[in-house]
């Protein structure tokens, strides 16, 4: 299948990224640790030799420490090294980006690896990193990551009521086009014409904010069901819908989430809860 990753059923962060482990090859720590070696072999000088063998030991010791996994939560440093860095393994740890500012970092050689858009687990190989979140209710406007970028969000002031929209280029991840789309009241027509001009080979992430659904059609459900979704058939006035797709898609794309409003289980007053989705999607390669 072209499309592989992961989605969520609306819990936060425990989004298990699908990885394909014969897209990994040898990770970058396994020949740090060669370097170190070969550093530690070619010292002349006796007690440099001892001082640098002594590090390179305790400098090994902290990498088999760290290394179990290659997500940040689960990375601990000694209590001497980073003395006022709350656990790592906390979500507003995570989400707090002055936690990692340089000042608070641990000795240069030790570097906390941070996943792009803040992913469980990094991305293979050829795949882009993403996550998109969808609004809350009319307050809290969605955003989106590509590859570490912010492409969409509320600071970017690049957000609107309906239906948030970025194109990508499915080759070179640079992002092409962005643009929201008012379906309580804005022009329809907008919607479908630009759905209509999205390029070949495009990446396409959508986040809802507020109403996805009055101005809602059979044209642009259908264009959107062209992109891959299964849901846009049943969207409708405060539903909440985060989507990845991408032009000309043969299946349906696994990176979909939808939240229908119910007044009888919505979190917020007359809106369902915002939805969350991450994961990895494959580079397009020719
Ligand atoms: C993040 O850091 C800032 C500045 O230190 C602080 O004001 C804020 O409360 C922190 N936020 C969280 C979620 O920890
Ligand atoms: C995407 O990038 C590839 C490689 O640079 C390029 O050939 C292609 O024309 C681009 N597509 C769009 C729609 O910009």
């Amino acid at each position: 299948m072209l499309w592989n990753g992961c989605k969520k059923d609306g819990q936060r962060n425990d989004c298990g990224v699908v990885s394909k482990p014969h897209h990994l090859g040898t990770t970058p720590w396994t020949s740090l640790q060669s370097v170190n070696i070969l550093m530690v072999a070619t010292l002349q000088l006796g007690l440099i030799r001892l001082l640098a063998l002594a590090f390179a030991l305790v400098a090994t010791w902290i990498f088999l420490r760290t290394s179990d996994s290659f997500s940040v939560r689960t990375i601990r440093l000694p209590r001497w090294m980073a003395p006022n860095l709350p656990d790592a393994g906390s979500k507003s740890a995570l989400s707090n980006q002055t936690l990692f500012s340089p000042t608070d970092m641990a000795p240069k050689d030790i570097e906390i690896k941070k996943t792009k858009c803040g992913l469980s687990k990094p991305c293979p190989f050829n795949y882009f990193a993403f996550r998109i979140c969808s609004g809350a209710a009319n307050v809290v406007g969605p955003s989106m990551c590509f590859e570490n970028q912010i492409i969409m969000s509320p600071v970017k002031n690049n957000v609107g009521r309906g239906l948030n929209i970025a194109l990508v280029n499915g080759t070179t991840g640079k992002v092409l086009r962005k643009n929201s789309f008012d379906m309580y009241s804005g022009d329809a027509k907008l919607l479908v014409n630009f759905l209509k001009e999205i390029p070949r080979d495009t990446l396409v992430l959508v986040a809802s904010y507020d109403d996805p659904g009055t101005k809602m059609n059979d044209d642009i459900r259908k264009l959107f069901s062209n992109l891959g979704s299964s849901y846009v058939k049943q969207l409708g006035f405060r539903d909440s819908w985060v989507f990845l797709g991408a032009r000309d898609l043969k299946n349906k794309s696994p990176f979909e989430q939808f939240l229908k409003s119910n007044p009888e289980t919505n979190k917020y007053d007359g809106w369902p809860e915002l939805l969350e989705l991450e994961g990895c999607v494959p580079r397009k390669v020719f």
